[in-house]
Formats: structure tokens, sequence, C-alpha cells
């Protein structure tokens, strides 16, 4: 009955999902683009560190691809704090993994913030805005910019077909907050009915919620091109966490 009681008015933990197993095909590298330095750290290591490193984050799944020795990784040091799992094809694949393992150790009430190892300058503070807005949520939401271009939407044959309403229009970023249970069951349903899932929102969608847009960064950018690399350097020494300072 105590227990029932404890477990009743647990306060849920916050869990970060970091999916990894990319191979980032548009930077033409010759390793996947986490692995990639900035300063004297991978990529990979600047993102595990934010979450690592927050007080609130109870623990740090990372989802790593197929062929990665993670005894060669340069990790920074968890604590016990820091779990690995094998990717899947697809990150939604890559996700639902991290998702099901989690399932074995956290609450379902506990959140998830699922973070792209492909942002690394990500801001601390936009992490601890994302909880305070979202903690009593009851759906639960993500980090976005409001877009700053027109945008436009083409026919599928290179032509405009119209023009989207840009007071409305949103850039989805990472980290994206849900509680377990509902996005991995979420994850799962959209996957299976073969609805596009490229970020976790719009498998909430899929289940006819309404996640919250929680302005972020635009310094939170996602490496996709080796010009990126340039900016994120700038972005990361700018934020005090780029040891040796910035060399264009
Ligand atoms: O390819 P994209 O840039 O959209 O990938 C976003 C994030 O998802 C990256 O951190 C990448 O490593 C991860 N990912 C994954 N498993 C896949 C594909 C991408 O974990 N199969």
């Amino acid at each position: 009955m105590a227990d029932d009681l404890r477990d009743r008015d647990r306060e849920a933990a916050f869990w970060a999902l970091i999916p990894a197993a990319g191979i980032g095909r548009r930077m033409g590298s010759d390793r996947p683009k986490q692995y990639l330095t900035l300063g004297s750290r991978t990529i990979l290591a600047h993102t595990l560190s934010i979450f690592l490193e927050h007080p609130r984050i109870r623990g740090v799944v990372l989802v790593l691809g197929p062929d990665v020795d993670p005894d060669a990784l340069d990790l920074p040091s968890a604590g016990g704090r820091l779990f690995r799992v094998a990717g899947g094809a697809e990150r939604a694949d890559s996700v639902q993994n991290g998702l099901d393992f989690l399932s074995e150790r956290a609450h379902g009430e506990d959140w998830v913030l699922v973070h792209d190892a492909a942002r690394p300058c990500l801001p601390v503070s936009d992490v601890d805005h994302l909880l305070r807005a979202l903690g009593d949520d009851a759906v639960g939401g993500l980090l976005a910019c409001p877009s700053t271009d027109t945008i436009k939407w083409s026919d599928g044959a290179g032509h405009v077909e119209r023009t989207l309403e840009r007071d409305r229009v949103w850039r989805a970023l990472t980290p994206q907050m849900f509680r377990l249970d509902v996005l991995r069951e979420a994850n799962r349903k959209a996957r299976a009915a073969g609805h596009a899932v490229t970020d976790e929102a719009s498998a909430i969608e899929y289940l006819g919620k309404k996640p919250r847009l929680i302005e972020g960064s635009a310094m939170n950018i996602k490496i996709t091109r080796s010009e990126d690399l340039d900016l994120a350097r700038l972005y990361l020494m700018q934020q005090g966490r780029l040891e040796g300072g910035f060399r264009p």
C-alpha cells in the first residue's frame, strides 16, 4: 500500500534518447558525421555532454550504428548514466529501439527527450526552457523556430503549387519531449501504418494529438553538409564550449 502510494506520487523523471546510427551521406565525409571533430571532441561527444552534465536528466540512451565499436569512441564519462543500444534502418527505427530499451528501466509516465546526435549546438538554456514549459503538459512538444523564409509547397515536378502562410510555418528542431509510453505506442503505430515518421512529433500527430511548439534558438542547427561545420564551431565558441578557439 505504502509502495503504491509512493509510486503514484512519484515525480516523472526525464531521460534523453540520442539517435546516432545514421551514416550522414549528405556530408560526403569518410565517416558518419557524428564522429567528425569540432575542436578536440567529436560532434557526438559534444551532444552527449549537454545531457550527461544536466542535473535533471536521469540517464541517456545512445543509439549507435551496427559497425561502431563503442570502446573506440571518445565518449564523456557518465557515471553509469549512459546506456548503449543498437540502431535500425531509419531514424524512427533507431528511436523505437531506444524506447523499447528504456521501457524496461523507466516508468511509462516518464518524459523522454529525443535529440539528434547531429545537433551539438543546442544551448543548455533551451533544455531548461523545454523542461519548464512542458513538465506539466498533457501531450508534450518540441523545440522549433518560426520560419524567416517564405515556404513554397512544390507540385513534386519542380514548380510551385502554393505558398504557405509564413506566420504559421515553424521549423521542427530537437529535443522533442513526450511521455515514454505514449511516444513508444505512437512511433510503433505510425511506422506499422507506413506513415513517414521523420520526427517524434509526426508520430504523436498521427495519434491525433497536438504537440506544443516551444521557440528555441536558431543556433541549434542539424549538421548536415560540410559548410555547417564552421558554423557549428562558431556557435560552440559563442557558448564557451569549444576549447582551443575557432579557426575558420
Ligand atoms: O539523417 P538525419 O540527419 O535526419 O539524422 C538525424 C539523426 O538521426 C542523426 O543523429 C542520425 O545519426 C540519426 N539516425 C539514426 N538511425 C538512422 C538514421 C539516422 O539514429 N537509421
